[in-house]
């Protein structure tokens, strides 16, 4: 696996549609291990392949609970509303309110191209919204209320 070069915003290739997937071919195994080693390189909580200049539908989500993986998802249903900060590895250092619903349901493909049906509440339905939203070539700052604001990370603890 090896670390993909994150697009941010400017970028045409996020503003545009991505493509079905149709077989999970190897080269796909490897862009999604790529998805998954860029997202935890960055302390991301998604990342969707538009973001890494691939035109597919395929996004990765973690909120810390392990791993989804998502090929071709489907917003099936949603349900109340959450507002609540959001930022983007494709808009480092910002973030922004943002209403979302509070829960979704999202049907996807797996690795195995078997479809699967995901549900979740909170910050999970907000990044299944968010990673569905790039792959229609579209980012959170257009969803923001009011202004976005610069986040400043703590810095982390050197290791000896
Ligand atoms: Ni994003």
């Amino acid at each position: 696996m090896a670390l993909r070069t994150i697009r941010t915003q400017g970028d045409p290739v996020l503003t545009r549609t991505a493509r079905p997937v149709k077989a999970v071919t190897p080269r796909i195994r490897t862009l999604i291990g790529d998805m998954l080693e860029t997202m935890y390189d960055a302390n991301g909580v998604g990342l969707a392949a538009p973001q890494v200049g691939i035109l597919k539908r395929i996004a990765v989500i973690d909120v810390g609970d392990g791993p989804f993986i998502l090929i071709n998802p489907v917003i099936e249903e949603t349900a109340g509303e959450q507002t609540g900060d959001e930022g983007c590895l494709s808009a480092p250092g910002m973030a922004g309110q943002v209403t979302r619903p509070n829960y979704v349901k999202v049907r996807a493909l797996d690795m195995d191209m078997e479809e699967q049906v995901y549900e979740g509440e909170e910050l999970l339905a907000r990044a299944f919204c968010h990673e569905i939203d790039h792959l229609d070539g579209r980012m959170y700052t257009e969803l923001v209320e009011g202004r976005l604001h610069e986040v400043k990370y703590e810095e982390e603890e050197e290791e000896e």
